[in-house]
């Protein structure tokens, strides 16, 4: 069997002050439709996982009800409730432990960012069926590689090597480097060769493969869980997979995927998704505009009234008794601000 995992314990802050400490991103409905973006992954993955019973959900303990009350058919034994999040590597670590011990160091996992938006679903559903093909032939940590559109420097970068082999007619290729979140000269750098590819941050592997790569590259994150059970979890470094394992493992490979792919990362990204045409404002609220072009207006209360006059390239957001206004190159400070903003809850 394949065994799904969604990755579900971001805080997704970018999205403030729509998304608050318990109501991360990943609760919300941000691409049009009233599924919220973690409901959207399980819809995604609940054929390629044959049911309910092989889908699994990690989370952090703040957000652990908000998540059941969102996937009502999970089974319970399904969800990992993390006292507190220790970024993707411990997560991915203690997974993938606690379904080999269910299933065998065999078993097929897969790890899901839960806020990603995919075009076509029955092309990603042949892709991940051709990555679990791989993983279950050869000792590979599948990735998938989205072809760049701009030096981002959010994402980690895939450097396609040798062709090794074909899968449900995908090729897939052994990766040469992996780079997470170069600097903007660097991945200027790697986007001129023509030879790198932008990681979808969903993995595909054995239970055995990962865990064994886990104790050669990340024993710091490993060992104390192997040990000592989930007690160490809160002590246990705050890396992400990408740097603790993906940056050194020799066992990578990439699937270049071809079924229309967004990180949903910031109000940006939600203008992507939703705009119709240049200059046009995209509006999830009563907005009127005078002389404003370039403007992503949004207000949970649809009864709300938003004017703006004379206004380009802005964010507008609205939700209870908070309002951000920033210019749309900008919203990535928001981070920066929620450090001071103690009262965000
Ligand atoms: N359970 C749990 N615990 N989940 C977490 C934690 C945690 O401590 N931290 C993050 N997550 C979840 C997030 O909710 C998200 O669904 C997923 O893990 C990925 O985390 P992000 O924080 O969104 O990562 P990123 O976008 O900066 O980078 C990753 O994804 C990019 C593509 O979207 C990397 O894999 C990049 O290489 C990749 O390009
Ligand atoms: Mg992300």
């Amino acid at each position: 069997a394949f065994f799904p995992v969604i990755l579900a314990g971001g805080k997704g802050e970018r999205f403030w002050p729509l998304s608050r400490l318990n109501r991360p991103k990943q609760f919300l409905c941000l691409d049009g439709t009233d599924r919220s973006l973690l409901q959207a992954t399980a819809d995604r993955l609940l054929g390629l996982a044959s049911g309910w019973e092989n889908l699994w959900v990690i989370t952090s303990s703040l957000i652990a009800q908000g998540v059941r009350d969102q996937l009502t058919e999970l089974p319970s034994d399904n969800l990992l409730v993390e006292p507190e999040g220790r970024d993707t590597a411990a997560a991915v670590a203690w997974t993938s432990l606690e379904i080999a011990r269910r299933y065998g160091q065999d078993a097929i996992i897969g790890f899901f960012p839960a806020d990603h938006w995919i075009a076509d679903q029955s092309v990603f559903v042949d892709t991940i069926s051709a990555a679990s093909q791989l993983a279950a032939t050869t000792d590979a940590i599948v990735t998938l590689g989205i072809k760049p559109t701009f030096p981002s420097t959010g994402y980690g970068y895939i450097e396609q090597g040798e062709k090794s082999g074909i899968f449900d007619d995908l090729p897939a290729y052994h990766v040469n480097r992996f780079t997470e979140k170069p600097n903007r000269e660097t991945a200027e750098t790697f986007l001129s060769t023509g030879r790198f590819s932008w990681n979808s941050g969903m993995f595909i592997f054995r239970a055995g493969v990962v865990l064994k790569e886990l104790r050669a590259y990340a024993p710091e994150i490993i060992e104390p869980l192997e040990k000592n059970g989930t007690d160490v979890y809160p002590k246990l470094p705050k890396k992400s997979i990408d740097y603790a394992l993906m940056e050194k493992t020799g066992l990578a490979y990439v699937l270049p995927v071809e079924f229309g792919w967004d990180d949903l990362g910031d109000w940006n990204a939600i203008e992507r998704l939703l705009k119709k045409e240049d200059n046009k404002n995209v509006e999830l609220a009563t907005h009127v505009g005078l002389d404003t072009k370039g403007a992503v207006v949004y207000a949970s209360n649809p009864d709300d009234v938003i004017v703006t006059i004379g206004l380009e390239d802005v964010v507008i957001v609205r939700d209870g008794n908070a309002t951000l206004i920033a210019k749309k190159d900008r919203t990535q400070e928001i981070k920066e601000v929620l450090k001071t903003l103690k009262s965000d809850s």
